[in-house]
């Protein structure tokens, strides 16, 4: 039992006001008038009615004068989950969209991604990603940088400093036919990948891990993606690639792993499959595929605005979660255009539109559920639903204040409206400036306080 001063010691903010957030059993769960109660760990201490606020403020040592009152047209949300972003290919986002997958790599990826050697380069780059990001209300990423190291590293640094949650991976490629100098011999990929590993994890950043990332079956030996599955077991890390984006790159891997019986198969033969492992993409997996993702605890990223951006294929998010594999959504910035996780929950509404023309008997997915897999579905992605994802007693306050009427902001509001219209306005019509304050691990991230020089 703690005693009093404890108590009052461990409340370091309370708020009062209106609380949207996922569940498992329902999409969308409104509170409204109710008190959340964050302690100094960051975590959730309590979210109760508002009406117990006397009994709340004696239990947990707080003044109700301390109670920060959320205005009208203002709601608390949790913060968005990218489940995959190239933090390396934001220097090109919006542009060169006009190239399917594999000419687009060889044309203009590659050639942006050998200059992150540079670490001023990179730093530049990477600080833009990570406050872009975070103002847009990305609580938590799953990052690629590029094949350096210690390029890497100083991503896992930037977003420690301006406080996001965030998955780093260095890339690893050991083959490329085009850009011959963008690439690494088997030897410096292992080598390099466990210095990255050893290196972020000995800065002991409370919320950057390191994610072993082979970049794709095509651009990895079989060699190379059997020792990255055995450098992920033995350190028991998450895991990230693509998968079945697009046709051409589909066929690609039959020619050059002839003895897989799929593209699933590639990734499960090497030990890649597990339930820290998050794919993107997935647009082209058979039936039999998704079983395998399901077995093995696997979890896949949307990318819709990429999907339509590279014209690589359409995902069946209803089928996906028919199969009940775990799902988040992801930028996949640049073949995504926006670095904005509200453009993946439109972009993923239009697909699923899509999908509904061409086939009537499709069931659209709803806003209530694109915004479960923007927030709560990322985080079961990740397999990091235990901290962090909905307001759940014991877990992270990763959050959003939401003014869907701030002054100056793309939206007008006509009549005072309830908290559901309210949420599906800004999912639809908002922006950053509707995101007035964002919390990570109970730290206000949002506004910066950070000095900035860029
Ligand atoms: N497959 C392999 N590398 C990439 C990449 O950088 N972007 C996308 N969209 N797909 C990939
Ligand atoms: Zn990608």
């Amino acid at each position: 039992m703690l005693n009093s001063q404890e108590r009052s010691s461990s409340i370091s903010s309370v708020f009062r006001g209106t609380f949207i957030h996922s569940t498992r059993e329902t999409a969308l769960q409104i509170r409204e008038d109710e008190l959340l109660g964050v302690d100094a760990d960051g975590k959730i201490a309590f979210i109760e009615k508002g009406a117990e606020l006397d009994r709340l403020s004696q239990t947990f040592g707080f003044s109700p004068t301390e109670v920060t009152q959320l205005v009208q047209h203002e709601f608390i949300m949790p913060g968005l989950v990218d489940t995959h972003i190239h933090a390396s290919q934001y220097s090109y986002a919006g542009t060169a969209l006009d190239m399917p997958l594999l000419q687009w790599l060889n044309t203009y990826t590659f050639p942006v991604e050998s200059h992150f050697k540079d670490l001023q380069f990179a730093r530049r780059v990477y600080s833009q990603v990570v406050k872009r990001t975070l103002r847009n209300g990305t609580t938590t990423a799953c990052y690629f940088a590029t094949i350096h190291t210690d390029a890497s590293l100083l991503l896992g640094q930037i977003a420690n400093d301006f406080g996001q949650r965030a998955f780093v991976g260095k890339v690893c490629m050991d083959r490329n036919n085009f850009v011959k100098h963008y690439k690494e011999t088997n030897q410096e990929s292992q080598a390099e990948t466990c210095r990255f590993i050893a290196e972020l994890l000995n800065k002991k950043y409370p919320l950057v891990r390191p994610v072993v990332t082979p970049r794709f079956a095509p651009s990895c030996t079989g060699a190379l993606l059997g020792q990255l599955g055995a450098i992920a077991k033995k350190n028991n890390l998450h895991i990230q690639s693509h998968i079945s984006e697009n046709i051409e790159e589909i066929k690609l891997v039959k020619e050059l792993f002839p003895d897989s019986e799929s593209y699933t198969d590639v990734y499960l033969k090497h030990n890649l499959l597990t339930d820290k492992t998050v794919m993107a993409h997935g647009c082209h997996l058979s039936d039999e595929e998704l079983v395998v993702f399901r077995e093995t605890g696997a979890s896949l990223s949307h990318c819709p605005n990429s999907n339509i951006s590279l014209c690589s294929g359409i995902l069946n998010v209803r089928n996906v979660m028919k199969h009940k594999v775990k799902l988040g959504l992801g930028t996949d910035v640049a073949g995504g255009y926006s670095s904005s996780m509200l453009d993946a929950v439109r972009r993923t509404l239009d697909s699923s539109k899509v999908l509904t023309i061409q086939d009537p008997e499709h069931v659209t997915l709803t806003f209530e559920e694109v915004f479960r897999l923007a927030t709560l579905g990322g985080s079961q992605a990740l397999s990091l639903d235990d901290q962090t994802g909905n307001f759940e007693v014991g877990k992270d306050f990763d959050a959003l204040r939401v003014n869907v009427a701030a002054p100056g902001g793309p939206i007008d509001l006509v009549q005072p409206e309830k908290p559901k219209i309210l949420l599906e306005k800004f999912l639809n019509l908002g922006d950053d400036r509707n995101i007035v304050e964002v919390f990570v691990a109970g730290r206000k991230v949002v506004p910066f306080t950070e000095p900035t020089t860029e």
